[in-house]
């Protein structure tokens, strides 16, 4: 049968476009040893279009939903990494669930990394906290 073989060449193509690497796995064959996380990456592929490559949330979006500005001192000082990765995972208000999509280990990243993303925001970067700008 012919449509046996396409399993094998999806998961080729989706190894060569790196595509396990932002969470699409294949399913049935083995991916192989597990890739880091690269939290990054996901924010990219799924947060930036709603909370902006800067964190300080898309401009038009901002028009129409009360997108979090991850460098509001307000976000850096009274949330935590937890309240970040349960809003994550759970989801709130207008905020999609991401608990389906992604593995707790790739929402705790993503919850520590839009902090730091925020103190290193333009504007929202502290004297006494210079964070580098992470690099992609
Ligand atoms: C469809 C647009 C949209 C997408 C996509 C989105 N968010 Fe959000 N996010 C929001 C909105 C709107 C809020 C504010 C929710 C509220 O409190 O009303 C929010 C809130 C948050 C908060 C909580 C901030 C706080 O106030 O404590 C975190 C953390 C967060 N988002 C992270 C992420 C991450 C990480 C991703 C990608 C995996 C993501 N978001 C994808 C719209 C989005």
């Amino acid at each position: 049968m012919r449509h046996l073989v396409v399993p094998t060449s999806v998961a080729i193509f989706a190894a060569i476009l790196g595509l396990e690497a932002i969470g699409c796995s294949t399913p049935g064959d083995d991916p192989g040893p597990a890739l880091p996380v690269d939290p990054a990456a996901i924010y990219a592929q799924m947060c930036a279009r709603c909370h902006g490559l800067d964190g300080r949330g898309d401009p038009e979006l901002k028009k129409t939903m009360p997108v979090r500005d991850f460098s509001d001192p307000v976000f850096q000082t009274k949330g935590t990494s937890e309240d970040a990765a349960r809003t994550i995972m759970a989801g709130r208000n207008q905020m999609p669930a991401f608990g389906g999509l992604l593995s707790p280990p790739k929402i705790q990243s993503l919850s520590g990394f839009v902090r730091r993303l925020g103190r290193a925001a333009p504007g929202g970067r502290r004297p006494a906290d210079p964070l580098p700008l992470p690099r992609p």
